[in-house]
């Protein structure tokens, strides 16, 4: 008999590659094609080499998006600056690179202080085992699929045994990938045990987002299915 489920799917379109200049109505458009949440990009042109978006725009765009549930990429170096200014303006969870700072404890401890879930993120070039020892004290980890920056770029397959070995060792962790997640590439995402999947270009750039967003959310689903009965 299957079990119960130790952790669900969640589709979370990235807006970077959408039209920033009406941010809020393609967020709408990406809820009411089904996203389960919004992942938000920023980034500072420090630790990654482009800049988008900070805390004022949050502020606006929480106003018109009352309930949808912010997941912010903060691809920023000292992440510790702007965990205060991220909470006032409504975010929900704050995920920061632990490349970024010197103290990921301390990072973690301020976020939860400041009343927002825990994501910790690792570039392409970073261990899993650098994140081990954090993996208790947050509700996300991030395995980057792609060198963070930019949307639309191609899938790095060989980032799946980070996940696999996170998967093996937190049944219930929320494990999100970002970076090339398309109907083409979920499967190799789901199979590793992934479950938030952030998916930027595929999905904005469709005619049809529901569509792809079911598409990958019954890709993950089936897998999650399957490793329940097989327990
Ligand atoms: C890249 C960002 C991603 C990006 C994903 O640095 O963190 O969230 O928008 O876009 P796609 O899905 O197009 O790779
Ligand atoms: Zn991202």
């Amino acid at each position: 008999m299957a079990c119960q489920s130790d952790y669900t799917c969640k589709i979370g379109p990235s807006i970077l590659n959408s039209d920033l200049s009406i941010l809020a109505s393609e967020c709408q458009r990406m809820l009411d094609s089904g996203a389960d949440f919004l992942h938000l990009d920023v980034m500072d042109g420090h630790f990654v080499p482009n800049l988008t978006f900070g805390h004022p725009v949050v502020k606006c765009l929480r106003k018109k998006i009352t309930s949808a549930f912010f997941d912010m990429h903060m691809m920023v170096a000292n992440p510790e600056r702007w965990i205060q200014n991220m909470a006032d303006a409504g975010a929900n969870q704050y995920t920061f690179h632990i490349e970024a700072t010197e103290d990921p404890g301390q990072c973690i401890r301020k976020v939860r202080e400041a009343g927002m879930k825990v994501g910790i993120g690792i570039k392409p070039g970073t261990s899993v085992d650098v994140v081990m020892p954090y993996v208790e004290d947050v509700d996300m980890v991030l395995v980057m699929t792609v060198e963070p920056g930019f949307g639309g770029q191609k899938f790095m397959e060989d980032m799946m045994p980070k996940v696999k070995a996170l998967r093996a060792k937190f049944r219930s962790l929320d494990i999100e990938v970002d970076g090339g997640l398309s109907p083409t590439t979920i499967d190799k995402a789901a199979e590793a045990g992934a479950n938030m999947i952030v998916s930027g270009s595929a999905v904005v750039g469709s005619d049809d987002p529901r569509l792809v967003i079911n598409k990958m959310r019954n890709c993950v689903q089936d897998v999650i299915q399957r490793s329940q009965v097989e327990r």
